[in-house]
């Protein structure tokens, strides 16, 4: 597909759920690359899970920011509150909104579903309305909404790799349909409005100072507690873990290759509107992932060399909500913006062990 470039120096950007996990890294990547222009971070500091990383990733972000000749501003707030948004949106006139706040977590939907529906429908509503109003009275308005979608959409999918042509309308937990929705109305919004619109569906991200409610994380909370971790489906489980590193650098260039606006025949346009798998495209086997995980623990001190992991570990069935294999077919991003994820779970790993093992010393 076309793109149209954007060059985001000097630009007005909106980073919605910064400082979460991925906006933090992505805001820290945007204050590197800017010489000049404003980052919004806005983020209601939800506790889902421990607000004292939002707070450290914040601090990162803080620091970044004080040598940047950027500026970062950060706002408390809800994406569900539809005046805070427009009068961001009237204050800061953004040139480009990457929308990552969301209400993540696929098994946390079973027993908190209104949350899913207050974030991921109605904050994901108030961004499509107020980039459409962006162009109000012939203003020049927003030139690219980014959002997150997620490789859950894809549910059940038996073909694998998953590619984005592949039909997605039968998701299995409250979460995935939510992100199916954004992807729906960003479509209607990119048809009535014009607005260039890029989808992407994140593959299962880790790293350093990532997220305690995914497993790698909360499974080493577990063993360095001494308690016991659970093992899904016996451990027959496929992931394509994405290092976010990787998924920095896919959402950065993603940023900048806006999906070209035409005319269609009728006169109207031809929504200007894509969307992207970011996924190594190499899905490890989580028994290996594991065990990966343990020796690169041990490696930074975190545990003991003589931990007994097999009397640390249980093998359970299935949980609801969750998928046994996700593959990304990671193509079209190469062929559009030129990256495929490249970072293995070696690498990824051991930089998560060192970071937990300074952060929790
Ligand atoms: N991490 C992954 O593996 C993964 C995979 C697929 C998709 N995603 C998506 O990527 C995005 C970022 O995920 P993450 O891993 O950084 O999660 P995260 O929970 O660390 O970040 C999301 C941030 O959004 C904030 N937030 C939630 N609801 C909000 C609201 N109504 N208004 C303002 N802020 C709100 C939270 O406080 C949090 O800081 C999410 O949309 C998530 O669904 C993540």
């Amino acid at each position: 597909m076309n793109k149209t470039k954007v060059d985001l120096n000097g630009k007005a950007i909106l980073v919605t759920g910064s400082p979460g996990f991925i906006g933090a890294n992505l805001v820290l990547r945007l204050l590197k690359e800017m010489t000049a222009g404003t980052i919004v971070s806005l983020d209601n500091m939800n506790d889902y899970y421990d607000p004292s990383l939002k707070d450290y990733r914040l601090g990162m972000i803080e620091k970044a920011a004080s040598v940047s000749s950027a500026a970062h501003v950060f706002v408390k707030g809800s994406i569900a509150d539809k005046e805070l948004v427009d009068r961001l949106f009237a204050e800061y006139k953004f040139d480009v909104v990457v929308n990552l706040a969301a209400q993540a977590g696929v098994r946390y939907s079973i027993d908190h579903p209104d949350v899913y529906i207050e974030s991921n429908l109605i904050g994901f509503y108030n961004i499509l309305e107020a980039c459409r109003h962006s162009y109000d009275n012939g203003e020049k308005g927003v030139e690219h909404l980014v959002y997150a979608s997620s490789s859950s959409v894809y549910g059940g999918n038996k073909k694998v790799p998953f590619s984005t042509d592949d039909k997605v309308d039968n998701p299995v937990s409250l979460y995935a349909a939510t992100k199916k929705s954004n992807e729906l109305l960003a479509h209607s919004y990119c048809k009535l409005y014009d607005i260039p619109a890029t989808g992407l569906r994140f593959f299962t991200v880790y790293g350093p100072a990532g997220r305690p409610d995914m497993f790698y994380f909360s499974a080493t909370n577990t063993l360095a507690n001494d308690g016991t971790i659970k093992i899904f489906n016996y451990g027959d489980m496929r992931r394509d873990f994405t290092y976010i590193d990787d998924i920095v650098e896919g959402v950065y260039r993603v940023m900048q290759g806006a999906p070209e606006k035409a005319k269609g025949e009728d006169g109207l346009p031809v929504p200007p509107y894509a969307i992207y798998n970011i996924g190594g495209g190499q899905p490890e086997n989580l028994l290996d992932y594991i065990s990966t995980l343990q020796e690169e623990l041990v490696r930074a001190g975190v545990l003991p060399s003589d931990y007994d992991f097999e009397g640390h570990r249980q093998l359970v069935g299935m949980q609801a909500g969750d998928v046994p294999v996700t593959y990304a077919d990671a193509a079209a991003l190469e062929e559009d913006y030129g990256f495929t994820p490249k970072i293995g779970i070696r690498e990824g790993l051991r930089k998560f062990a060192e970071w937990y093992a300074e952060y929790y010393k």
